[in-house]
């Protein structure tokens, strides 16, 4: 690979789970930024949004991301709100290519549902919650470099499969077959 790949978008959209299996058929690195975040706080990311708030959270989210970005190129996973930042936007523009993972509302709520991981989910309508951010957010992942529509019957395994046909027709370069 000549450059990162970065996937972006929603919770639940499948970021991990495919960044993955599209790893392992490259056979390249694959590190999820939330991970990173975790293991470098020794902390979930719920206890960090409820001991130290999202701002913090936010912060090291960006270091993280810059860190891995700096490294040999991988397949990057990163939490659904750091495509949000202008600063994350540039760096990651700078050094990878950027992948929206676009995942219909239905299928996000029906994989996020039964989790209680996600802090800013929180609230007293997460359904509500959920379609509000991704009406918010949409016009933000909308401006990745690749706009990869996830079909919602899918497994990872077509998905990724599927996503790995569409780089190598529109991004060659990226894996450095140019
Ligand atoms: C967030 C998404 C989460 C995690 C945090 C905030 C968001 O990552 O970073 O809970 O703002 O959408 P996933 O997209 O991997 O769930």
């Amino acid at each position: 690979m000549d450059r990162h790949i970065v996937l972006i978008g929603m919770m639940g959209a499948g970021k991990t789970a495919v960044g993955g299996e599209l790893s392992r058929k490259l056979k390249a690195r694959f590190i999820d930024s939330d991970h990173e975040i975790e293991s470098a706080a020794a902390m979930t990311i719920a206890e960090i949004f409820a001991r130290d708030g999202e701002e913090f959270f936010r912060a090291r989210e960006s270091e993280v991301l810059r860190r891995l970005l700096d490294g040999p190129p991988m397949v990057i996973s990163t939490g659904g709100g750091a495509w949000l930042r202008a600063e994350n936007r540039e760096m990651i523009k700078q050094k990878g290519l950027s992948v929206w993972l676009d995942c219909d509302l239905e299928t996000l709520w029906n994989r996020v549902r039964m989790r209680s991981t996600r802090p800013l989910l929180k609230t007293p309508d997460p359904k509500g919650t959920l379609t509000q951010m991704l009406e918010t957010r949409r016009p933000y992942y909308a401006m990745a470099e690749l706009i990869y529509p996830v079909q919602p019957g899918d497994t990872v395994d077509q998905t990724a499969t599927r996503l790995l046909g569409m780089i190598r027709e529109h991004h060659p370069e990226t894996l450095g077959q140019a």
